[in-house]
């Protein structure tokens, strides 16, 4: 297997190995690169969903779909249906992945956020439709010693309401989901379980600080995302039909860049549930 890091201490190339044939041994190689880089770049594996699924359980217990989904497997990342053919602009299942590309943490709008996220690629545009990444480890380290110190005790509110239920008008979501939905919070400083750095935990699901005016800690948290998720802290990836990605959503934030106009985009993902043992989203299966 060969490890080639992208930056010093983020994102990193695997190739040379099938996931698919997997050893315990390459297995545990592969997760200290994921816990060293935090993103890991698995090019052409072309895993069938099974495949995909079973790489995915071997880092934890796999997280339940929002309630309007309820897949495990979620097939239509991007701009296609489940079938990959492009959807209308003004479709609801398009609408929904708009808010993909703004910077995020997959599921910090619950209780317990997801651990990692598994992208592959199964339809890719000529151009555009990248992925991208932010290190808010280094996002953290390079705020100002004031700045961390005003973070130190504040807590955000994630809310899926706020960030993802409207675009452009339609209700994405059915009220019922919302409901099974509600705010949490989550600290803003946050130490990741395995490398102990500290990490700014921001992105578009958290909607303002608790105890502060809502519309001026929108805004510090907006510029905190902004700030943190720009170069050196990035990567990015132009996909290849085949290629997996997987994320450590407790210290990354991600987007996806647009697609040109009726040109396939179809992703798919998979999740690993926050570690805790009584997540209530994570699927004892
Ligand atoms: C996701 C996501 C980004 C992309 O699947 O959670 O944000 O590039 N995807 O499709
Ligand atoms: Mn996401």
């Amino acid at each position: 297997m060969r490890i080639e890091s992208i930056t010093e201490d983020f994102g990193a190339i695997v190739s040379d190995v099938a996931l698919n044939e997997l050893s315990d041994q390459d297995f545990q190689q592969i997760e200290q690169a994921w816990f060293d880089y935090a993103v890991l770049v698995f090019p052409r594996q072309n895993l069938s969903n099974e495949d995909h699924f079973a790489f995915t359980r071997r880092f934890g217990r796999l997280e339940k779909g929002l309630p309007h989904i309820n897949m495990k497997l979620r097939p239509n990342i991007g701009n296609t249906d489940i079938k990959g053919n492009v959807l209308p602009p003004e479709h609801v299942g398009r609408v929904f992945n708009i808010g993909n590309s703004l910077w995020h943490s997959d599921s910090s709008y619950k209780r317990v956020g997801a651990k990692a996220s598994l992208l592959a690629a199964h339809s890719v545009p000529n151009e555009g439709g990248e992925t991208e990444w932010a290190d808010m480890r280094a996002g953290y380290d390079a705020l100002s010693t004031d700045m961390k110190r005003f973070l130190a005790d504040k807590v955000a509110v994630h809310s899926y309401a706020f960030s993802h239920s409207w675009h452009y008008g339609l209700l994405v979501v059915p009220e019922e989901g919302l409901r099974q939905l509600p705010p949490v919070e989550h600290p803003l400083v946050t130490v990741h379980p395995v490398s102990k750095r500290q990490v700014l935990f921001v992105g578009r699901h958290a909607s303002h600080i608790v105890g502060q005016d809502f519309v001026s800690s929108r805004k510090l948290l907006r510029e905190l995302t902004t700030e943190a998720a720009r170069p050196p802290r990035t990567i990015g990836h132009r996909w290849e039909v085949g290629d997996i990605v997987m994320w450590d959503n407790r210290c990354v934030l991600h987007r996806a860049r647009a697609t040109p106009p009726n040109q396939p985009r179809k992703m798919v993902r998979s999740t690993v549930a926050g570690d805790e043992p009584a997540n209530e989203w994570a699927i004892n299966d």
